[in-house]
């Protein structure tokens, strides 16, 4: 038997109502604040991530199914969507098409990690971005709609975290304060730390091991070295978001694991989740369109996970329709009927079950019991004559002959009343 690769997972029934409940949710959501969809390929260029996800980046570094393909091309399965969406944002001028450009996006992410409990090698992220607007309105905006997403799927115990990584301008300034405040330590830290040190010193406060933390818990804070800009841009991002009664934590270890983020970054965790905590991350990104060969022009998104989000959201979480009806015939003129009944049960938009076979009875009554069926409908030979159906309700086992037009109220009623 061949099996799945490590770190992919097949979803399957029972468990694939709440993805279908949560993607429908997701797309309401993203269309209600105006944001469009743009489906990308999977695969790309790898240059796109070397450049747009960035070189320091432990994705780049370590996680990209990258291969050359049989024409010779580097090639690479997306890791992130952010720099497909810019690239597609680029090559279809949809700034010229759209005026503001809100988009996003649903798919499969590849990254190789180690597989845990909400981390996997092929995820799913809705993804969301937005161009061109460096109002700090924006950034509460898109921080709103992804608390929105959280709350419309009854997710409980999240916590919003924001912080300002600064720009082009302060952030060098910053990370000299960062070294200088690390001085003789940096020898102490992990090989990690070592190379974040040489490459992007503010990915030091990504380090996780034990040993480092007090180290790192004496540096400090990026929101404290921002220029003037930076630092007005970041009190009205928390400003609007009082306004908007949105709860937040200012939290300086927040920098992101990705290359290109400047000013706002900003996670939702929950609780539930255990280490890989994070539902959904992102922030602003205002050099990568440039960074990408376009004009300069600033964005912002987010990425949420929805395997993380589908394990977070509550038990009930997208039941599917609370009806099913199978209809049970004896005899051939009665099977007739019966595919004719079958087929306008399902037009009036009920789920309906038959059996294909002409098994018994019994047969057929222990199929609908597999089948989780709430409503058996009977044709012999006796509801044939007089133009009815016996209608049993599976879950009282009350039953009683109706005239076959009114079959259709009747179901209704209990769809209403389930
Ligand atoms: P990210 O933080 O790398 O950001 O990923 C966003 C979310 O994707 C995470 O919070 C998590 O829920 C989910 N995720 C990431 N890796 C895995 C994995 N291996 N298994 C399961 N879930 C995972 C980005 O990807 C940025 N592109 C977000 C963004 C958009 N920033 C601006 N625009």
């Amino acid at each position: 038997m061949i099996s799945a690769i490590r770190g992919t997972r097949d979803i399957l029934p029972g468990e694939v109502e709440r993805w279908q409940h949560l993607e429908a949710i997701a797309r309401q959501v993203c269309e209600r604040y105006g944001c469009a969809e743009v489906r990308t390929p999977v695969i790309e260029r790898e240059e796109l991530f070397e450049k747009g996800t960035g070189q320091a980046t432990d994705i780049v570094q370590k996680e990209m199914y990258s291969f050359t393909d049989k024409g010779g091309e580097r090639v690479t399965l997306r890791p992130e969507a952010t720099p497909s969406l810019v690239r597609a944002y680029l090559e279809h001028n949809l700034e010229q098409a759209m005026g503001v450009p809100k988009i996003y996006s649903i798919g499969p992410m590849f990254r190789y990690e180690r597989p845990q409990k909400g981390r996997y090698r092929q995820f799913h992220q809705l993804d969301v971005e937005v161009f061109g607007i460096k109002d700090p309105m924006v950034d509460a905006d898109v921080i709103d709609l992804a608390w929105r997403l959280v709350q419309e799927l009854g997710i409980q115990g999240v916590e919003l975290i924001i912080n300002s990584v600064g720009c082009r301008r302060c952030r060098p300034v910053f990370n000299a304060a960062l070294l200088a405040a690390l001085g003789d330590d940096l020898p102490r830290l992990c090989a990690d730390c070592q190379r974040r040190a040489a490459t992007n010193p503010l990915r030091i406060f990504d380090c996780k091991v034990p040993a480092d933390q007090p180290i790192i818990d004496a540096l400090p804070h990026s929101a404290d070295y921002l220029c003037e800009e930076c630092r007005t841009h970041f009190d009205a991002v928390r400003r609007h978001l009082q306004t908007l009664n949105i709860p937040f934590r200012p939290s300086h270890r927040l920098v992101r694991g990705l290359d290109y983020y400047t000013r706002t970054t900003f996670e939702i965790l929950a609780s539930s989740l255990g280490a890989q905590n994070a539902l959904l991350g992102g922030g602003r990104y205002d050099g990568l369109v440039k960074e990408l060969g376009g004009p300069d022009r600033v964005g912002i998104g987010f990425a949420a996970g929805l395997e993380r989000l589908v394990l977070a959201m509550p038990e009930d979480a997208g039941v599917p329709t609370p009806l099913v009806v199978f209809v049970a015939a004896m005899g051939d003129a009665a099977r007739d009927v019966a595919l004719v009944l079958v087929r306008d049960l399902r037009r009036a938009g009920f789920r309906a079950e038959i059996d294909y076979e002409g098994r018994s009875i019994k047969a057929q009554f222990k199929r609908a019991d597999r089948l989780g069926a709430t409503h058996v409908l009977v044709l012999g030979d006796a509801e044939l004559a007089d133009g009815t159906v016996t209608i049993k309700d599976m879950r009282t086992g009350q039953q009683a002959p109706v005239r076959r037009q009114e079959v259709f109220a009747l179901l209704k009623e209990a769809e209403g009343a389930a």
